[in-house]
């Protein structure tokens, strides 16, 4: 059997690739309806084939620079534990080379992602609004034993006074008109003071399909964006309030804002272990099985605040 990879969709048939992931998920007719459009959205995409037969697929959205999330990578059964599984994934990580890059796997194939070099992570979170899906979820507000930074804050850099009132916060979804120096000044704040491109700051934001900024009196002091298939799965990214702004619920409006834009959607995110108990409060849930492929390997004490130990299993995995 010769196998054969093809990484563009040019070709291959809607319909096909729906059948192959139905029955790779052991799904009814109705799922994967939105595969032409799904697929077409995504960054990359990923086909197996043995001669002309469509055998297995994958894909994965990118914000091109740091962020990606892998999805719908489904391989017929009697192909299965032959290594193809593992060369769809090659495919796209290999393209996704220098990103964080995510799944959410299901509960019985952790092990195989582990093997492929991917870790639990513990800082994952769903926007879940009202209604989830059982065994893809820890409990509503679930911390671990060890969280690397149980409490706030995480930011502190000390070169920005603290206020103590702000005038009327204003939010805006539109692109228009922004300051993208401001942006990049706003995301370096908070995420500790590092200095950013700001070209690649303003593409990032650019070639996200959701924003989200949020003003006080007139100046821009908090931003968010997400990247979408259009139709089915979003990343939230860059959530970000300077520092001087922070406190005043500003974070959690963008973020209500921008998951209710998404309605309908998966919303998926991951966070920075000092910013867990932001999001691990009604509405949002931390995942199980979300896995990280990351760029490089982070030293020891830094990696336990964002990924479980290879081989954590929860007591009811076993
Ligand atoms: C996380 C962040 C966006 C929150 O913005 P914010 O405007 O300060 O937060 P809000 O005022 O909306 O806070 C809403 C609630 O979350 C709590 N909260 C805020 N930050 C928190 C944190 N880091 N840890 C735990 N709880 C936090 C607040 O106390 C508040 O609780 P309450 O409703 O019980 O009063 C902001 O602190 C920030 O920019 N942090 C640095 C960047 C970062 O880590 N971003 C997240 C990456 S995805």
């Amino acid at each position: 059997m010769a196998v054969t990879y093809k990484e563009t969709a040019e070709g291959t048939d809607p319909e096909e690739i729906a059948d192959v992931l139905r029955i790779a998920f052991g799904r009814g007719e109705n799922a994967f309806r939105s595969v032409k459009e799904v697929f077409e959205n995504s960054s990359l995409v990923v086909f197996a084939y043995d001669g002309s037969r469509l055998i297995g697929a994958g894909r994965a959205l990118s914000d091109g620079y740091d962020w990606a999330g892998i999805y719908d990578v489904g391989l017929l059964p009697e192909y299965q534990g032959k290594g193809i599984g593992r060369e769809l994934i090659r495919h796209l990580t290999d393209r996704l080379k220098g990103q964080h890059v995510f799944l959410c796997s299901v509960p019985e194939k952790v092990s195989l992602f582990e093997h492929l070099g991917f870790h639990r992570s513990k800082t994952a979170f769903t926007y879940v609004g009202g209604s989830v899906k059982d065994g893809f979820f820890l409990p509503e507000g679930y911390r671990f034993e060890e969280e690397f930074y149980p409490r706030k804050p995480f930011i502190d850099n000390g070169n920005t006074e603290k206020k103590t009132k702000v005038g009327e916060i204003t939010y805006k979804e539109s692109p228009e008109g922004i300051d993208y120096s401001r942006v990049n000044a706003v995301l370096s704040k908070a995420f500790g003071g590092h200095e950013r491109d700001e070209l690649k700051t303003k593409d990032a934001f650019e070639r996200s399909q959701k924003v989200e900024y949020a003003f006080a009196d007139g100046e821009l002091v908090g931003v968010a964006r997400a990247v979408t298939d259009g139709k089915e799965q979003a990343i939230i990214l860059n959530v970000a309030v300077d520092p001087a702004y922070q406190g005043f619920k500003i974070g959690w409006n963008i973020v209500a804002k921008l998951a209710a834009r998404l309605d309908g959607y998966n919303i998926f995110l991951n966070t920075h272990p000092g910013a867990v108990g932001f999001y691990n409060r009604p509405g949002f849930r931390r995942n199980r099985t979300a896995m990280c492929y990351d760029p490089v390997q982070m030293p020891e004490e830094v990696a336990k605040g964002f990924e479980l130990p290879v081989g954590f299993r929860f007591p009811d995995e076993y």
